[in-house]
């Protein structure tokens, strides 16, 4: 059983199999938190919420509340009322003045999971999560605010979301509503981020916790590039496989802010949720606000527990799409291939050439509709360019289907361009300032999807692509972000909305898009990765992960991306050389080894590239059949890493019941005079022995474990190789 209350003590204990979580509730009825960390056995720990610690409890002692309120571990911290760290929550009343206290009212414990209204959530069966919520009020406001726990045991996940209900006459306004707070002890803490930029993304990022507040977020109106919805708190000792973590991650696509606190009696508050900036919700009489969910985990098996646990929940709880754990054809597209010059006849010759390869999809990227010759223009007007695709769009797509390969297509659905008929028509469907001309970022400007009558016309446009072709693959991506906010149909108080209500309305389009076409295999994409989020996740299994290409490059956007997701929802492409982001000349081998690590296609003409290079095709697709069970279900390890402080980068998959594992070495910089290096495997049986395929050595797994395996005859820069070890 996941969760218990205990009547007496007043506390609620939530298992999962390895980690305990303990709330208490306070004489006076404030939420308190009391543990959360190692599975314990015993219902205990009211004393860490520190009550006794008089002369400050408020019930003992009125005259030193603030005081109180200061340090007393919260669950869900309110602004206003003495608590000077961050707050989850601040509603302004009809008054204008911000203030909200929560004292406990009721709770109930049930099996399985509700969903968010609106919302992407996680999700599972009764006998697979359980949910507490414990409903607390505002009395003078009369306010309502329910905190949801849902508790996943198998995964050591715990998931949060806050329903705001106003119950009263008056209107209110959210100024900020976050999803998850959690009050600690400080213990050394050192604070793990992604962060970086377009063509960089998430770069692995830790220091230490000094006093104040440090956070990620993003007021971009997407997860963005530069930083990522996901931070983590670890024990200085903390590496792959030592140490403790304490993660936070959000199921959203938006603004958003992680933050952990250090605070002058040395605790540490850590908070996950939508970004106070520039948000602000009107709360009507009867109304209810629903936060985005974030997913908490603590590992004290090091950063590669984090991940495995992570990994497990969003392939088992999250990601949604047939293609879960179907295999996802290998696919061509003809970005870095053609750019916006490309017809019906280049297309078809890409194709060709792709199926004598064994590659089994061809996606038409960007250019194929309106008059968009360049970047510039057509946005909105998804009609298709018949100087491009001389014979229609169906034609084109059953003459690829008759070749052997599937059909995809490109959208920019939530875009408009300036030089578009749609927005000479209805420039007010553009997010903008009244009086004021929008900026523009690649020549377009934002469709304001929070309008229902634009969601309407964008998911037709799409719709009626899709209805006239059997097309089996989208790549939905979004190439600009968010500013100049407002909307021509929200009144002014309720403008602080549309941040948020873009969001919810790109969720709504993309939910409906799965909806008429369950068996689509849709790929996420916003100018490379800046939308890679477990919002993404819940409709697309897979999303581009950066529009960086090089293999060395994306040695550290992988890394960072696989920290907390499975590699089956990286986007990973083989793309020619000079590789066209950085200039980089990389082997072939080696682009091919690192894009098996994610859901692998290419990205070049395949009709011009060398012999040499083409001739090794038919080889890797081999590879990622071969392989793509393993990837796709197994448990990953990190075993070097290129951009902490080695020269060569490696990582492992084996699978759950050991029985099998990949390596993947690759050496970034060769060095003189060095033995052969030397990396230990994890996830073996002990007691087996391995043989590695192609040779006849046979090791033990508890020497590969222990003593490691050496990897020899590797010489040269950007050399990589895989090892396969198979259990006897
Ligand atoms: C950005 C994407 O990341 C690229 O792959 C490509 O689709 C371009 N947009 C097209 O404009």
């Amino acid at each position: 059983m996941g969760i218990q209350y205990d009547e007496q003590k007043r506390m609620f204990k939530l298992d999962t199999e390895n980690t305990t979580y303990i709330i208490g509730i306070s004489e006076e009825g404030y939420v308190g938190h009391a543990y959360y960390g190692k599975r314990l056995g015993q219902f205990g720990g009211r004393y860490l919420m520190r009550m006794e610690e008089a002369p400050y409890t408020p019930s003992v002692n009125r005259r030193e509340k603030n005081s109180f309120m200061d340090f007393f571990p919260m669950e869900y911290p309110t602004g206003g009322i003495g608590d000077y760290r961050e707050s989850c929550l601040n509603v302004r009343n009809s008054a204008g003045s911000v203030a909200s206290e929560l004292f406990y009212e009721s709770h109930v414990i049930e099996e399985g999971k509700p969903e968010l209204l609106g919302l992407p959530a996680s999700f599972g069966d009764a006998d697979e999560v359980q949910t507490l919520r414990v409903v607390c009020t505002d009395p003078i406001l009369d306010l309502r605010v329910t905190l949801l726990y849902s508790v996943f045991e198998k995964e050591d996940v715990i998931t949060r979301s806050a329903l705001v209900e106003n119950k009263g006459e008056e209107k209110l306004y959210l100024e900020k509503v976050y999803s998850a707070n959690l009050d600690m002890e400080n213990r050394e803490f050192e604070m793990v981020s992604l962060c970086g930029s377009w063509a960089r993304e998430r770069h692995i990022q830790r220091a230490g916790l000094h006093y104040g507040k440090q956070s990620v977020s993003s007021a971009k109106g997407e997860s963005s590039h530069q930083e990522h919805p996901f931070i983590a708190l670890v024990t200085p000792e903390t590496t792959q496989s030592t140490g403790e973590v304490y993660a936070m991650h959000f199921v959203y696509s938006g603004n958003f802010i992680a933050q952990a606190e250090r605070t002058h009696f040395d605790f540490v508050r850590m908070v996950m949720g939508i970004n106070a900036e520039e948000f602000c919700w009107r709360l009507l009489p009867g109304e209810c606000f629903q936060s985005p969910e974030a997913v908490m985990t603590y590992s004290d098996g090091g950063l590669g527990k984090m991940s495995r646990s992570l990994h497990d929940f969003y392939r088992e709880h999250l990601i949604r799409s047939p293609y879960k754990y179907k295999k996802r054809p290998v696919l061509i597209n003809n970005w870095e291939a053609t750019y916006f010059d490309f017809d019906t006849q280049k297309l078809l010759d890409i194709a060709r050439e792709a199926k004598k390869n064994g590659i089994e999809m061809l996606v038409m990227d960007d250019g194929w509709f309106g008059k968009r010759d360049w970047d510039d223009s057509s946005l909105g007007d998804w009609t298709v360019n018949e100087k491009k695709l001389t014979s229609g769009l169906p034609d084109l797509v059953n003459q690829v289907r008759e070749l052997g390969l599937e059909f995809g297509i490109w959208f920019e659905p939530e875009m408009i361009s300036r030089d578009s008929e749609l927005y000479r028509e209805h420039p007010d469907w553009a997010i903008q300032v009244a009086g004021r001309e929008p900026g523009q970022s690649r020549a377009q400007y934002v469709l304001d999807i929070s309008r229902k009558e634009v969601r309407d016309y964008a998911c037709e446009c799409v719709a009626k692509i899709l209805r006239s072709a059997p097309i089996s693959y989208v790549k939905w991506d979004m190439n600009r972000q968010l500013s100049d906010i407002g909307s021509a149909c929200l009144p002014a108080d309720a403008q602080g909305e549309l941040f948020h209500r873009y969001v919810l309305g790109l969720y709504e389009m993309q939910e409906r898009l799965v909806t008429e076409f369950p068996d689509l295999l849709l790929e996420n994409c916003s100018g490379g990765g800046a939308r890679f989020d477990p919002g993404m996740l819940y409709y697309s299994p897979q999303i581009w992960c950066s529009d960086d290409t090089d293999a060395i490059e994306r040695l550290r956007i992988q890394e960072g991306t696989a920290l907390i997701y499975p590699l089956s929802t990286m986007g990973a492409h083989v793309s020619d050389c000079p590789n066209h982001i950085v200039e980089r000349n990389t082997p072939f081998e080696t682009r091919g080894n690192v894009a098996l690590a994610g859901t692998f296609g290419y990205e070049l003409d395949i009709t011009k590239i060398s012999e040499e290079e083409r001739a090794q095709i038919a080889g890797q697709v081999e590879l990622y059949h071969k392989y793509y069970e393993l990837i796709q279900t197994g448990d990953y390890y990190r075993i070097a890493s290129w951009s902490d402080r080695y020269p060569w980068d490696c990582w492992e998959v084996a699978a759950k019941d050991a029985s099998h594992a990949l390596v993947t070495f690759v050496q970034v910089l060769a060095q003189p005079n060095m033995h052969n290096k030397n990396i230990r495997l994890c996830g073996l049986d002990a007691g087996a022995g391995y043989r590695l395929e192609g040779t006849e050595e046979v090791y033990t797994g508890e020497e590969l474990m222990a003593c490691g395996f050496l990897i020899r005859d590797l010489k040269g820069d950007f050399r990589s190789k895989l090892y396969h070890f198979i259990r006897e």
